[in-house]
């Protein structure tokens, strides 16, 4: 029946009615933030492209995380390292006192509320700034996996709650699980990076991580952004190497992607809010050309609406702190 027996703006009319009927709502529960920790002591330097983004020292991250876990409970971080020294295929991140495992160790002892996803790549350990081994300037798959696979076997050995694979190599998920299992790590869940697109929006994050690329890209292992059957494929494979839950990566260009997935697969779907998404709202919002806490509350929501069940997001502290200041339930 239409109008005028069907008037859908009756339940429109006041606030009551209108969260009555809110089908989607994004909680504090739902989010991921992302941190960078480093070596040295009393550390916060300003990631300059990610505006509220810091380089932590492992002292500073530990208060940080106790500031974002007190005055917002979100209790699920994602960690990744800077390193003092790179070499060519990443092992470095492989040893204990690597910058990630020894901020795990100390994050965890102070604060162990707090879950750790360890984001698990090389391309921040690599001097060429390549996620792993490069055989005449291309990324060898094989031989990225075996250093992926002692690598999360430190994370996991350090505490992480999670290992997040996020390179994109073929039939890392499952070298990955045989190796954890072998380690006696087989309660140690895989959040893996399932579409990973080849995107313009890591742009602030190679910034912020030192990880660009010194020469090439990632086209030959990241996916095409225009493919979303192919995302499926490679979340069917990941499921099947023994992925726990999935991630679509960027966000906000790939809702369509993160619908089929949801309707595609019942396994918990994670949604990465990246860095250009992120610092785009910033300069808008430096420029006073956008009402910031609208357009984050709009962006998370829709992440949510999208299907996605987890949102990893560089806004997630500051959406909480806005959220309760307005008498939000959040
Ligand atoms: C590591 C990694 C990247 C991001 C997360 N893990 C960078 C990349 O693939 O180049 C990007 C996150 C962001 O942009 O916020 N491989």
């Amino acid at each position: 029946m239409t109008y005028p027996i069907t008037r859908l703006r009756r339940l429109r009319k006041n606030a009551t009615i209108r969260e009555m009927i809110r089908e989607t709502e994004v909680n504090r529960d739902d989010l991921i933030m992302p941190y960078f920790s480093c070596h040295g002591n009393k550390i916060k330097n300003p990631i300059v492209s990610m505006p509220g983004n810091y380089q932590y020292s492992i002292d500073m991250l530990i208060k940080e995380v106790k500031d974002l876990y007190k005055r917002t409970g979100i209790n699920k971080i994602l960690l990744f390292g800077i390193p003092e020294k790179k070499d060519e295929d990443g092992t470095v991140a492989c040893s204990p006192n690597a910058i990630v495992p020894m901020t795990i160790r100390e994050l965890k002892s102070e604060i162990p509320e707090v879950l750790i996803v360890a984001d698990l790549c090389n391309c921040e350990y690599t001097t060429h700034g390549h996620c792993g081994t490069m055989i005449n300037g291309y990324l060898d798959n094989d031989l990225t996996i075996k250093t992926l696979v002692s690598q999360s076997i430190t994370l996991a050995k350090a505490g992480a709650d999670f290992i997040a694979p996020s390179d994109m190599t073929d039939g890392r998920v499952g070298a990955i699980r045989k190796g954890l299992d072998e380690n006696g790590f087989e309660n140690t869940p895989i959040m893996a990076y399932s579409a990973k697109y080849a995107s313009a929006f890591y742009g602030p994050f190679r910034d912020a991580a030192n990880s660009s690329p010194k020469y090439g890209d990632r086209h030959t292992h990241q996916m095409d952004p225009a493919n979303s059957d192919e995302a499926l494929r490679e979340i069917e494979q990941d499921i099947e190497e023994g992925a726990d839950m999935v991630m679509i990566k960027p966000a906000l260009s790939y809702l369509d992607v993160i619908n089929r997935a949801k309707k595609a697969f019942n396994i918990p779907l994670v949604a990465y809010n990246v860095s250009g998404e992120f610092s785009m709202v910033k300069a808008a919002a430096e420029k006073g050309w956008i009402d910031e806490e609208r357009i984050i509350a709009e962006i998370l929501t829709s992440i949510k609406r999208a299907g996605a069940d987890i949102i990893i997001s560089y806004h997630a502290k500051e959406f909480v702190l806005s959220q309760i200041k307005k008498g939000n339930r959040v």
